[in-house]
């Protein structure tokens, strides 16, 4: 995709990945909005790239959404890059009673905000003469994590949901790129897991992935996702197994 001259909406772009791509984007000359929950954090981030800009959301709020929504249409209609990045993930137990606040909290910021942000913004993107929504999605969407089942689920369900909009969207000016990050050292899951070494340093991720969306790739794999997103096909079943006796020994006793 084009890098620079864009104007792009980051959700939950005050943290992590999402702080990551603002900046680097930012650096790169685009006019850059993040989004979040938390002012504070915002406030850090737009303080510390002049010329940033920030708007509070909580993207479960579907009134919100559709305010702030609106209120970068009428501010910023520049804007043409949509980045879906929002989202948590919560340890669940699906071989037991399942927490229900787990299940909603997690499907309504990680499968309904992407959906109703896409929804709201689509009409102005497809108007604008070069467009992008980025969806972040996960290795977990291709490779169950069966200790975060319903995470994976949500993200599986926007990977499923993101190639329907690309089909959809093909014959218009909006491009749609889904990022599948692997694990990367941010406090998606707490404060342990910005000092893990199993996961990926995030600013190597961010070099990687700012190199990978100058390309024209539908999907944005960095190298060490690939393993996640090629393992399932016909041997689906086997390998989830695999994968997930190797992460239950790898976290056991933590
Ligand atoms: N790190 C990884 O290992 C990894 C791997 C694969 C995929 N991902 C995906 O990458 C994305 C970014 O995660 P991260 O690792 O950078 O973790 P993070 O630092 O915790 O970032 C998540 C962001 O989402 C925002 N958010 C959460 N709930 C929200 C809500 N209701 N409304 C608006 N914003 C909300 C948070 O901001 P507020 O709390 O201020 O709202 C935060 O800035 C997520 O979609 C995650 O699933 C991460």
């Amino acid at each position: 995709m084009k890098m620079t001259g864009n104007t792009v909406l980051i959700t939950g772009g005050g943290s992590g990945i999402g702080r990551g791509l603002a900046e680097a984007l930012h650096q790169r000359g685009n006019q850059v909005i993040i989004a979040g929950r938390r002012k504070s954090l915002l406030e850090q981030v737009t303080a510390a790239n002049p010329g940033m800009e920030a708007i509070e959301l909580d993207i479960t709020d579907p009134e919100r959404l559709a305010h702030v929504a609106k209120t970068i249409v009428a501010e910023r209609p520049e804007v043409n890059v949509l980045i879906n990045n929002s989202g948590i993930m919560q340890v669940d137990d699906v071989s037991g009673v399942l927490d229900d606040k787990v299940l909603r909290s997690t499907v309504e910021t990680n499968l309904y905000g992407p959906i109703r942000m896409t929804s709201a913004l689509v009409e102005h993107l497809k108007a604008k003469p070069e467009a992008a929504v980025i969806n972040v999605t996960s290795g977990l969407a291709f490779t169950p994590l069966a200790m975060t089942a319903v995470y994976s689920a949500t993200k599986a369900a926007i990977h499923s949901y993101t190639l329907s909009l690309r089909f959809k969207l093909r014959n218009t000016s909006v491009k749609v790129l889904e990022l599948a990050p692997p694990y990367v050292q941010t406090e998606l899951m707490g404060d342990h897991q910005k000092q893990d070494p199993r996961a990926m340093p995030l600013d190597a991720f961010i070099a990687e992935t700012m190199d990978l969306l100058a390309g024209d790739a539908d999907e944005i794999l960095v190298k060490r996702v690939i393993p996640l997103r090629t393992s399932v096909g016909l041997h689906e079943v086997k390998s989830v197994t695999e994968r997930n006796q190797m992460m239950e020994e790898a976290f056991s006793g933590r």
